[in-house]
């Protein structure tokens, strides 16, 4: 039996989605427990290529129960368009989805204050998705938010949302110069959206910890990544939640003590959407290879993503803060025709070299890498199934970043295809799921 989570250990995008759907078949419950339609997790099965937002990544396998935690902001209406698209895809749902009736809402205001605060905050601006997941995080911590639950309940949501809807016009006007919006209007909208997702909403930790002492396997699906968690990521260029593994408990109801181990999500390289410091991140010609081969375009936003070299500090720091207990490395395949390769092993600070991820902004902001320079392999990576299928060099770097990192890797992925995928010689995943050898051999 194990229950364990699967988390981002840079800025996000490292390829959680397809590690998540690889892991699936060995488990009977994938659940998120925090972010919202924020994320993009993008599964390739053959020739189709799934981008989920909301719904965990295990929906693509028949029969895996899919929870969306507490800790989830849900904008009711990207997903039940979410739903609907997986479900003309063949996409069964029904007796596989539940929803919490804890997890808030986004609410239209929501993403009309994000874009609102982006707009005043000028160069210091985040570069949010404008999916109002922050706002709607604000009203969670301010107490004001509006629950699933809530949703369920008429004249509960009217009174919610009509002591909303005065606070937030007013703010909208006042003080961003914006549009308002009228409460019937929500009203109408969001009482349309009760009757699609009420058969779903469900009391989710009850019903994860049954599961648990039923024996199933459970795998915690992280969005975003270590450096956007609220309290440990490159603050305030972060998003709103607990990406970080501590996350996972809080954002399911399922405590700390039932969760059996920690699996990170890297890229080879490192990116970053978005503002905020990025010491490791390229410029040039190389970034332009990196962005074209990666296809480092955000899966929500389309907008291009930043590049870099991978950072061992951000990696170690990962490691540390989420306990991981091993790392499926991804789009190694993506360096292939890299000459050098460099890794960043230490910053650079007023004549100090730091080998620990600094928690102040300003010493992160001024931190100038150090690198140390690795060749490239100049061979073709992509689609190898065995260790002993990488060219020797590829093999250096792999070792060299493991032992920067201090745990060992689990998975390599050197494609987008399921089967694009290297089981580690002695991978901790065989420890937790014994029958990943036959699936992935
Ligand atoms: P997530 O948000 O962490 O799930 O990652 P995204 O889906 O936003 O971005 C990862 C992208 O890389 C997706 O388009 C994946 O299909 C793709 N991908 C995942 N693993 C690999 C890999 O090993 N090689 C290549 N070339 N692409 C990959
Ligand atoms: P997945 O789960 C990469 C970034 C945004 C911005 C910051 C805050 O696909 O890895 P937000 O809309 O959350 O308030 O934006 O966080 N961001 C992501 N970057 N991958 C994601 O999700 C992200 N979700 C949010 O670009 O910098
Ligand atoms: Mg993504």
């Amino acid at each position: 039996m194990a229950n364990i989570v699967v988390v981002g250990t840079q800025w996000g995008d490292e390829g959680k989605g397809k590690v998540v759907d690889v892991i699936t078949p060995h488990v009977d419950v994938v659940v998120r427990y925090q972010g919202g339609n924020n994320a993009g997790h993008t599964v390739v099965v053959g020739r189709e290529k799934y981008v989920l937002q909301s719904i965990p990544s295990g929906i693509l396998h028949r029969g895996c129960r899919c929870v969306v935690g507490c800790g989830v902001v849900v904008d009711p209406g990207s997903l039940i368009e979410e739903m609907e698209s997986l479900v003309q895809r063949g996409v069964t749902l029904d007796g596989n989805l539940f929803i919490s009736k804890n997890a808030h809402l986004i609410m239209p205001y929501h993403p009309a204050l994000d874009r609102a605060s982006e707009a005043k905050l000028g160069k210091r601006r985040i570069g949010t998705t404008g999916k109002g997941v922050g706002p709607a995080y604000v009203d969670k911590a301010a107490r004001v938010g509006i629950r699933m639950a809530d949703l369920l309940n008429e004249p509960l949501f009217r009174e919610k949302l009509e002591l909303n809807v005065a606070q937030k016009n007013r703010l909208l006007r006042e003080i961003y110069d914006a549009q308002t919006f009228t409460v019937e209007e929500i009203l109408n909208q969001y009482l349309r959206y009760a009757g699609w997702l009420a058969p779903y909403v469900t009391d989710t930790a009850l019903l994860l910890t049954r599961w648990i002492d039923s024996g199933y396997k459970v795998l915690f699906e992280g969005a975003q990544g270590t450096m956007l968690d609220v309290d440990h990521g490159t603050y305030p260029y972060i998003t709103s939640s607990s990406t970080t593994a501590g996350g996972a408990a809080t954002g399911t109801g399922v405590p700390p003590t039932r969760i059996h181990g920690v699996l990170g999500v890297s890229k080879a390289y490192t990116t970053r959407v978005g503002g905020g410091p990025f010491p490791s991140e390229m410029s040039g010609a190389i970034a332009e290879h990196i962005r074209a081969r990666g296809n480092e375009y955000g899966a929500v936003t389309g907008r291009p993503r930043r590049c870099g070299w991978f950072d061992a500090v951000v990696g170690r720091y990962a490691v540390r803060i989420n306990g991981l207990d091993t790392v499926a490395l991804t789009k190694l395949d993506v360096l292939d025709q890299c000459e050098t390769i460099k890794v960043c092993t230490g910053y650079r600070y007023r004549g100090e070299i730091l080998t620990d991820f600094p928690e102040d902004e300003t010493v992160v902001g001024e931190a100038e890498p150090a690198y140390e320079e690795l060749e490239g392999w100049g061979a073709s990576t992509r689609g190898a199934k065995n260790e002993a299928d990488l060219p020797a060099k590829a093999r250096r770097y792999l070792e060299r970043l493991e032992e920067l990192l201090g745990v060992p890797f689990c998975l390599i992925s050197t494609g987008a295809q399921r089967d694009e995928t290297i089981l580690c010689e002695d991978s901790p995943l065989l420890r937790w799921f014994p029958s990943v050898r036959s699936s992935l051999l």
